[in-house]
């Protein structure tokens, strides 16, 4: 049988199809490359070391991460240079930040003064020196300090603070992903960007120097990239894409996918399935059926899906489904493993090793 692989597969399971990842990979960093940008890819979306190692030998430049606990393990892992695109507020959490940074360059994000006043004062009694950026509301209103006054104003304090060296802004246009017309997502994406820009010139006119500007996502690259004083490009999700972002960048096949069992047929065209909420998440929708178009599911619960088949589907209990989660990253942090598929055969399987590192 050609796929007989899938039957040695212990279910639920989370494959990587080793071939559609690395053109991926490759696709995002030629882009960057021929667009003169630097890419950092944001490796919440994989939490795989070698995964992360893939991209860099591809050509990018360092890494993004989420928390601590990923760039403790990415700095474990050899990682040397990584941005945690987010802010580290929480004390303990600031006090392992400094650690690491005494063996590797661990940047990190601020937008607000007492995280600005905690991370110096922590840095300082470890003798340490710390890199950050101003992270900038450029529209998704979850963090970030307002553009112009309110980000000069932070910078001025962050200048005062010893132990603290402002190397750049962050801005994150999240609140795009959603937005399917090009035309529309370039316009409102530019409109985010702009706000970044201007912010760094307000800096420079009050004698700051910044020249590094990192932003954009997987749905929006394409446009950050051509716009004029974004320096880096931070997306996460191409690695792999999934149901949701196929939608708005089909240009990235779906690698991974979610291998299931078929365990019951409780009605007519009714099925179940063993891969529930605890082998894909369900946050941007249900999981969409490999081959299987017309199947949509109909229930999800703990450890099954319960899903209904087009007029012509046949399935046979123990038979082996795929689904393409709707959330990849949600689903990753699921996994212990992934199961890499070449050739159609199990190539491998590499450890999720930053999975639940999210404290
Ligand atoms: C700050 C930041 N940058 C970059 C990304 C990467 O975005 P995507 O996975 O949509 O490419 C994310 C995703 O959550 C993010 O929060």
């Amino acid at each position: 049988m050609e796929d007989s692989w899938k039957d040695k597969i212990s279910t639920p399971a989370l494959l990587v199809y080793y071939d559609i990842m690395k053109e991926n990979i490759e696709k995002m960093a030629k882009f960057a490359k021929e667009n003169n940008v630097k890419l950092r890819p944001h490796v919440k979306t994989h939490k795989c070391p070698i995964i992360g190692k893939m991209q860099l030998e591809a050509g990018a430049k360092g890494i993004c991460v989420a928390r601590v606990g990923e760039a403790e393990v990415f700095a474990e892992n050899g990682f040397n240079d990584i941005l945690i695109a987010n802010e580290v507020v929480n004390l303990t959490q600031i006090k392992r930040l400094v650690e690491l940074n005494k063996t590797s360059l661990v940047r990190v994000c601020v937008d607000s003064e007492q995280n600005v006043l905690d991370l110096n004062k922590i840095a300082s009694k470890n003798g340490v020196n710390l890199e950050i950026l101003i992270e900038v509301d450029i529209g998704l209103g979850r963090n970030g300090v307002k553009p112009g006054e309110p980000a000069l104003k932070l910078a001025n304090l962050i200048l005062k603070q010893p132990n603290l060296k402002l190397v750049g802004l962050q801005g994150y246009e999240g609140h795009l992903t959603s937005v399917i017309d090009p035309e529309l997502r370039k316009t409102q994406t530019e409109e985010c960007l702009r706000l970044l820009v201007d912010t760094r010139d307000l800096l420079n006119n009050n004698g700051f120097d910044i020249k590094y500007l990192t932003a954009s996502n997987t749905v929006t690259y394409k446009f950050s990239a051509k716009y004029n004083g974004i320096t880096e490009l931070q997306p996460g999700t191409y690695i792999f894409n999934d149901e949701h972002y196929y939608r708005v960048s089909p240009e990235f096949d779906i690698g991974a996918t979610v291998l299931g069992t078929v365990t019951n047929n409780p009605g007519k065209r009714l099925y179940t399935v063993d891969a529930g909420l605890k082998a894909t998440t369900n946050d941007n929708g249900n999981p969409t059926f490999k081959n299987y178009p017309k199947c949509k599911i109909r229930v999800m619960t703990e450890e099954h899906s319960i899903f209904r088949t087009g007029p012509k589907d046949n399935f046979k209990i123990g038979q082996r489904v795929e689904l393409y989660p709707s959330h990849i990253c949600t689903t990753v942090n699921l996994y212990d493993f992934f199961t890499i598929i070449k050739n159609n055969e199990i190539f491998d399987k590499w450890e999720i090793l930053a999975r639940g590192k999210n404290y």
